[in-house]
């Protein structure tokens, strides 16, 4: 007899309040208070002037070539403890800071919304059987999507559940053919400073990049996204593809993936180089480690303006703690 086992992190479907219920819940951003960002104290960004909301044009994605292949199935086996959150919060309030820092007056959502969404390829390269540059819908088109319900926690102690869809990157892995040498991915951001402001400063050394081990990388959970809510995902989420590693800090999931390289050396992430004494290559969410100037124990849900206690792994435990026994020389949680 087949016996389904239910993981401690999932709840009846009954338990993950829809969208539309929470839809009404606009109002609470502007009464959260952040414990202090990455872009506060010494990581300020460049400073941009404010926008007016404007219909953008190039990066719509209602315009996506993708967009017949939307809504995916939802993966039932990902659920949660928490509802999700309301699409008109996570839509801007996001940190991406190509487009700058200002994360709740639209800033970012709007010039991102500028960026062209296509063409758009993505490299595979360094020990792989064979190097190649890929159109984004040959990738997303081979690969099997679905959406799954992930919690989503920034460093900065607020958190979020988004309906991400997707595929797990171990398809990618599988179908890039990675050379037994190969023991960590790094991912690659755009460089494009014509289009995202912030890569015209000297503050931060572009392009966006951060990695994973082989292992975490093909751990079930690891979710490469390309929509969000149903649909292709906006530009300001990290289209058209971004990493979702939803037991890690926020950080580690790099947005608009340019480039995917299979290498032997740990991979330095930009917020490593930036501030290596605050942000580390494994940034394991654990409620028991501060960050240097502030405490995790705790996160501000943004969906239901609550303040949650922090889980170990991110509620994520029984399918990643694993991945790190014995590694007790590591800084495993920042
Ligand atoms: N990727 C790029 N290219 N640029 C960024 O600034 N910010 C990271 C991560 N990926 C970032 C990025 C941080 S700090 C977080 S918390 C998440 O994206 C935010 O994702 P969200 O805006 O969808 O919530």
């Amino acid at each position: 007899m087949l016996i389904r086992r239910r993981h401690s992190w999932e709840l009846p479907e009954s338990a993950a309040t829809p969208e539309t219920v929470y839809l009404s819940r606009r109002h609470l951003l502007g009464g959260i208070g952040l414990a202090g960002g990455l872009a506060a104290g010494a990581l300020a960004g460049v400073g941009l002037p404010e926008f007016a909301r404007a219909a953008p044009t190039p990066g719509d994605p209602a315009l996506d070539p993708t967009n017949d292949l939307y809504p995916a199935k939802r993966n039932d086996a990902y659920t949660l403890d928490r509802p999700v959150t309301p699409e008109d919060i996570t839509a801007n309030y996001n940190n991406f800071y190509e487009f700058g820092s200002e994360r709740r007056n639209y800033q970012i959502a709007d010039l991102a919304a500028r960026m062209p969404r296509r063409p758009w390829t993505v490299k595979i390269d360094g020990l792989v059987e064979k190097e190649r540059e890929v159109g984004i819908d040959d990738i997303i088109r081979a690969m099997p999507l679905e959406e799954r319900l992930y919690r989503h926690r920034c460093v900065e102690a607020w958190s979020m559940a988004v309906p991400w869809t997707g595929f797990a990157v171990k398809e990618l892995v599988a179908w890039a053919k990675p050379l037994s040498g190969a023991k960590f991915i790094r991912m690659e951001t755009f460089m494009n400073p014509k289009v995202a402001p912030a890569q015209n400063g000297f503050v931060y050394p572009w392009p966006y990049v951060d990695g994973l081990t082989m292992a975490e990388a093909t751990n079930d959970l690891a979710f490469f996204v390309t929509g969000v809510y149903g649909k292709p995902a906006p530009n300001q989420y990290g289209a058209p593809l971004r990493l979702a590693v939803p037991w890690k800090y926020g950080f580690k999931s790099v947005k608009s993936i340019v480039r995917i390289s299979f290498v032997a050396e740990r991979p330095v992430g930009l917020w490593e180089q930036v501030q290596g004494r605050e942000y580390g290559f494994w940034a394991n969410v654990n409620p028991a480690v501060p960050h240097p100037r502030w405490s995790q124990a705790t996160e501000r849900d943004l969906g239901t303006g609550e303040r949650r206690p922090t889980l170990i792994y991110n509620g994520y435990a029984e399918q990643v703690a694993g991945l790190y026994a014995g590694m007790t020389g590591e800084k495993l949680f920042m």
